[in-house]
């Protein structure tokens, strides 16, 4: 079961508000429906509970590549077939080809978001595939990729340690495994807004599923594999979106405001707008980037 508790930052009064209701969460038995919560966010990413996801490259493409070359910085992928769960609209996909990757599959939950990632023409050049998986899961045999690579994925994950050993498990001996994971600071303006706002009705007793995680957690993790020379660093910037409905636009379509999963279709429409205006009324313009990246050899 998911930790019951909120690991990622937000002010003290929703602090408190959103670990009340994950205790809420625990003793009505959501928090450990872990299928139901994967459920709600493949249905988020697929556009089911609103459009906002359809703006994904429109608004946010720019900045998952920003974090993907982070990522990848001084990393040897020259002549390798690379594995990328978790791989959205394939901006971590893109980098790795631009760092020399030979060939690569994309794996992602969400049909939507592969087929997005398949209409791009840089990939039309590429040996790429295509994979529908559950990262926790993977449909893969051992030892099939020279490189598994993860790109801001992790914090939708309830099970990372189970993620991580799939990853390690599906890439061949002396493969880099390379995880970009959400800090504890990532968009934390943006949600701790949106929990001012949301309509509580809706989200009373359910365990909303996001668990960023800090650097000490990676390194535990990554050190509690057979892995090779690991390393973890963190990046942290801001981006200003010049006016606060445009950074609730970005930051409705990159999250895909799976949230939504309980609420009734016009309530959605009724909650983004209070939301969105709120984030104007109040100059919320300032969102934080937060990247955890984790990597390491099998040995
Ligand atoms: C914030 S996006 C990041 C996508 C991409 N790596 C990027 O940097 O733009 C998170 C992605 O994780 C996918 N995802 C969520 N849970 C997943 C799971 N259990 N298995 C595989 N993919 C998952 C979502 O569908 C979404 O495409």
């Amino acid at each position: 079961m998911p930790s019951i508790f909120w690991s990622g930052k937000l002010t003290l009064p929703m602090k408190v508000l959103v670990e009340a209701n994950n205790i809420l969460a625990f003793l009505t038995g959501s928090a450990s429906d872990v299928r139901g919560m994967k459920t709600r966010v493949k249905q988020g990413y697929e556009g089911k509970f609103t459009d906002h996801v359809s703006q994904y490259d429109e608004l946010g493409y720019h900045l998952q590549e920003k974090s993907a070359r982070y990522q990848l910085d001084g990393l040897q992928l020259a002549d390798m077939n690379v594995l990328d769960v978790g791989c959205g609209t394939g901006a971590l996909t893109h980098v790795a080809f631009e760092n020399g990757a030979r060939s690569a599959v994309c794996g992602d939950i969400s049909a939507f978001m592969l087929r997005l990632a398949q209409q791009k023409a840089f990939f039309a050049k590429h040996h790429q595939d295509y994979c529908q998986l559950d990262a926790e899961n993977l449909p893969i045999k051992d030892n099939a990729f020279d490189s598994t690579i993860s790109g801001m994925t992790f914090g939708t994950l309830p099970d990372q340690k189970r993620a991580l050993a799939e990853m390690i498990r599906v890439t061949k001996p002396g493969g880099l495994i390379c995880i970009g994971a959400h800090g504890p600071e990532h968009y934390w303006e943006a949600i701790d807004a949106s929990f001012r706002c949301i309509n509580k009705r809706f989200i009373l007793g359910y365990r909303l599923e996001w668990w960023p995680r800090d650097e000490r957690y990676l390194r535990v993790l990554m050190e509690s594999q057979d892995l090779a020379d690991t390393q973890v660093k963190r990046v942290i910037w801001h981006n200003d979106f010049g006016s606060g409905a445009a950074a609730y636009d970005f930051f409705a379509a990159i999250s895909a405001s799976w949230w939504y999963a309980k609420f009734p279709p016009h309530e959605r429409v009724k909650d983004s707008k209070k939301t969105r205006d709120y984030f104007e009324a109040k100059n919320i313009r300032v969102i934080t980037d937060d990247i955890v990246v984790a990597y390491g050899y099998k040995k």
